[in-house]
């Protein structure tokens, strides 16, 4: 019996019902547990995988590439200045001559259209590594890591802290929705999501019974969350916007203070889907510094050190989630009817 996911793309969480996300799941941690044990799982040996960077990575770039090898295919690499798409070749023309060559796709980039058009034309399954409207792949790691530290997903409490309108927020908000999760998004007024975000997801949860929240109420937002996330405050293609973020959005750093809210510290992790800013060791979080006199900005240093800090077991869970949907779509995955 093949997959029901043979030849799918992977595209964005909504297109998933609750039972195919938590395959997902599973099957990532399946992927991670036969990694850890040294089985070798070379269910796509022989195909060729094509990596479609617009913006900068290194968790999903990293992923998609060990994943690939991992699974016995090859990656290639195609950053923004090294093809014609965009400049000199449209998105349809490319992916007809990727399509012809290549077994499967990634594209991370701006445009949600882009990785849809794609898929529509590619005709190998298409993964979407991120757009300005959503984060799929990083929600089958986060939500992997949440079961491996609660042992289930459905009925616990998330609160995401900060910009409530960007692909995280839209993600988590939809994800959590469909999978039961109880989702609040915690941000000023200004940075609400979209209407039609937050009616997609109320739709699904009417199904799972998960519980939304959108509010600019810190302390009703994170009382008895299990999970305080949090994401940069400008994102990728954004860079313009510091100054007002960093206006809206200071009050809604994740710090010690803020975990004590939660009053539940005995049953929390703190998520982040990084790169964080939470010190000053980059060029970005020195000029930040500089500008507006912050050393730290969606997350103190100290609870990104702290011991519900889970972020690179996340980071990590990225391979493992990228791999079983690269799999899951593209692999002859045995699977025995019962
Ligand atoms: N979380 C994430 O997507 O990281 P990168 O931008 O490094 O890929
Ligand atoms: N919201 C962030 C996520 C990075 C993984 C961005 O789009 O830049």
């Amino acid at each position: 019996m093949q997959s029901v996911f043979q030849g799918k793309s992977f595209l964005a969480e909504k297109d998933f019902t609750k039972d195919e996300l938590l395959y997902f799941i599973d099957f990532a941690a399946h992927l991670k547990a036969l990694k850890q044990k040294g089985i070798a799982h070379q269910y796509l040996k022989g195909k060729n995988i094509a990596l479609l960077f617009e913006k900068t990575s290194t968790r999903t770039r990293a992923a998609f590439t060990v994943a690939a090898n991992d699974l016995g295919a090859h990656p290639e690499f195609l950053g923004a200045n090294d093809i014609q798409l965009g400049t000199k070749e449209s998105t349809i023309d490319t992916a007809k001559v990727l399509g012809s060559m290549f077994d499967g796709i990634e594209f991370r980039g701006f445009a949600q259209e882009t990785v849809e058009t794609l898929a529509q034309y590619a005709g190998v399954p298409v993964w979407n590594g991120l757009t300005d409207l959503w984060h799929p792949t990083q929600m089958i790691a986060d939500f992997l890591t949440i079961k491996e530290h609660f042992g289930k997903i459905a009925g616990l409490n998330l609160a995401y802290c900060g910009d409530g309108r960007n692909n995280m927020a839209n993600s988590l908000l939809v994800t959590g929705a469909i999978l039961g999760l109880n989702v609040r998004i915690v941000s000023p007024k200004a940075l609400f999501p979209n209407p039609e975000i937050i009616a997609l997801a109320k739709s699904f949860a009417k199904t799972s019974g998960s519980e939304l929240v959108i509010t600019d109420d810190i302390d009703q937002g994170v009382l008895k969350a299990n999970i305080i996330y949090t994401d940069v405050w400008v994102s990728m293609g954004e860079e313009s916007q510091f100054a007002e973020r960093i206006e809206l959005l200071k009050p809604y750093q994740v710090n010690q203070a803020m975990l004590e809210k939660t009053q539940n510290l005995d049953q929390f992790i703190f998520l982040h889907c990084l790169p964080a800013f939470h010190d000053t060791q980059t060029t970005y979080g020195q000029k930040i510094a500089e500008l507006y006199g912050l050393t730290e900005m969606e997350v103190t240093d100290e609870v990104f050190q702290g011991k519900y800090a889970k972020q690179f077991q996340q980071a990590e869970n990225r391979m493992h989630a990228i791999k079983a949907i690269m799999a899951a779509t593209l692999g002859n995955l045995f699977i025995p009817k019962v």
